[in-house]
């Protein structure tokens, strides 16, 4: 099966930050999981660079916006591989080949009369790169809204509220968490949803609009179809249907709560109108805080620099602490301490040392391998349940958008094993058969807690199958597949603790 997952797209206004990475490392922890399963998975992310938003940064930092967008969009790009994140497309919003299909989007929207011109005034925030119907601050960021009045090119959003109505209730997975679908639908049944104004003649920082040019099109319309349009990416032809039909149809959108309006209304009445599919399922994402503040670029003292904390935490510390503890959908406040405690006592106590443990028990006591020796005692063959049981309960927590439900459960699982390790102990069994077989019984089990945590803890992971003598990538198939002679290596640590 074809997965396309996305994350939005960063505004190219400032350097990158921990909120960012977070949504960036459950689409990743999502990949690895379906990749594990043998589908075929295609991961993109990328800079949204238009719009006034970078054209102010751009005009304080004393750059062009043009050198500005592109150095912070090559910092995006570092951290994701600094943090090993496994990005398949980058999809930048400048690129000559985004900008055609974006026109050539236009066009079809404009030929099947979805578009009309006529004049907007408004209250805009720039750091949302929204319209405001009221009030005088932005709700999200509290700043003083700006009156704006000025023609406009509109997309007729209102014709789609019925369709986008019936869609939710009718696809209860197309929004997840459920709080975030009620609160989408609660939008859609309590307001008449006007007609979208989607150009602007105040800017020159954008698409250009096709066959008129005094408007580029507004951010949010170019930002959106790079969904679409990095599918295409590299392809002579521009907008490909067919091409975008092959990995739509299980198609996830990673976002924060903060867009859901332009993925829930916006995205799917633009797709609607172009005659192309909606996306399979919403995911939505809570905020990370720091002292009970959103952590965002324009609260310097809440920013975090994530590839400065995986540096000193491991990138597995990092991405584990996020997908271990948020329940996606809530907001998490983030400490150093606490992270500090939960990685020492998940990965460096709890799975890193039951992996050198038995493995040095193996390597050292059975260099030619060991077998099930003997019959199974009732603890095995428990054990060895567990294990497969826990697979459930982590395709649980992937299909109702809650990874930290899977972490939970390998953690708990890891901690049912060192348990076994404790009521067995395979150091001092004077029967050579039963010690065999039970240390036997724990190489299986940690191979199966091998595959289970994989998508969260990668390169730890990768240490440990190293230490199971295994030479493949772990494979959601291979839980609960029994060996007859199973090896093991010593190693070092395979989490070492972290200092605080
Ligand atoms: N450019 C738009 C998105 C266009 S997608 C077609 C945008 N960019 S953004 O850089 O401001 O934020 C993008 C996303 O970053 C948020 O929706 C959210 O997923 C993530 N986060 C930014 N700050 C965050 C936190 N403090 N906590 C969690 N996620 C956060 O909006």
């Amino acid at each position: 099966m074809k997965r396309y997952l996305t994350t939005p797209i960063y505004y190219a206004s400032g350097s990158p930050h921990l909120g960012h990475a977070y949504t960036t490392l459950v689409a990743d922890c999502y990949k690895r999981f379906y990749r594990s399963r043998g589908d075929e998975v295609m991961l993109t992310t990328g800079t949204d660079e238009h719009g006034q938003k970078n054209e102010r940064a751009a005009a304080r930092a004393g750059l062009s916006v043009e050198r500005f967008v592109e150095g912070i969009s090559r910092e995006f790009a570092g951290l994701w591989e600094a943090l090993g994140l496994a990005v398949d497309r980058f999809e930048r919003t400048t690129l000559p080949t985004h900008e055609r299909m974006v026109q050539e989007f236009w066009r079809r929207l404009s030929a099947a009369g979805e578009i009309y011109l006529g004049e907007y005034e408004g209250l805009y925030c720039i750091d949302c790169e929204q319209y405001f119907t009221e009030g005088e601050t932005c709700p999200v960021h509290g700043r003083p809204l700006e009156r704006f009045a000025e023609p406009s090119y509109f997309f007729r959003l209102g014709r789609y509220r019925r369709a986008l109505i019936d869609h939710i209730k009718a696809h209860p997975e197309f929004i997840l968490p459920e709080v975030r679908r009620r609160e989408a639908l609660s939008f859609l049944e309590g307001n008449e949803l006007r007609d979208l104004s989607i150009s602007r003649a105040s800017t020159k920082w954008g698409v250009p609009v096709p066959g008129d040019g005094d408007h580029v099109m507004y951010v949010w319309v170019d930002a959106l179809l790079a969904y679409v349009t990095a599918i295409c990416q590299g392809e002579e032809r521009a907008f490909d249907d067919a091409r975008i039909a092959g990995w739509w149809a299980d198609t996830t959108h990673f976002i924060g709560k903060d867009i859901l309006t332009f993925h829930a209304v916006y995205w799917p009445a633009m797709l609607l109108a172009a005659g192309l599919p909606l996306p399979a399922r919403l995911v939505v994402n809570g905020w990370l805080t720091v002292e009970g503040r959103k952590i965002a670029k324009s609260d310097p003292v809440t920013i975090v620099d994530p590839a400065e904390l995986a540096h000193g935490v491991g990138r597995d510390g990092l991405r584990w602490y996020f997908l271990r503890t948020v329940s996606l959908g809530q907001d998490c406040n983030y400490s150093r301490e606490h992270l500090v405690e939960v990685v020492n006592a998940d990965l460096a106590n709890n799975i890193g040392n039951l992996y050198s443990r038995v493995c040095q028990m193996l390597a050292k006591g059975y260099p030619e391998g060991a077998t099930r020796a003997n019959e199974f005692a009732r603890d095995d063959v428990r054990l060895l349940e567990r294990a497969v049981a826990c697979r459930d309960s982590v395709e649980a927590g992937f299909a109702a958008a809650n990874p930290a439900q899977g972490a939970r459960s390998v953690v708990e699982l890891s901690a049912e094993i060192n348990t076994y390790v404790q009521q067995q102990k395979p150091w001092s069994l004077p029967d050579p058969k039963r010690r065999e077989t039970v240390l036997w019984v724990l190489w299986h089990a940690l191979h199966d807690l091998s595959c289970l945590a994989e998508p969260f803890l990668p390169e730890t992971i990768a240490k440990a199958r190293k230490c199971l003598a295994l030479s493949v990538e772990a494979h959601w198939g291979d839980i609960g597949v029994r060996r007859e002679r199973v090896f093991a290596r010593r190693s070092g640590a395979i989490f070492p603790r972290i200092r605080g």
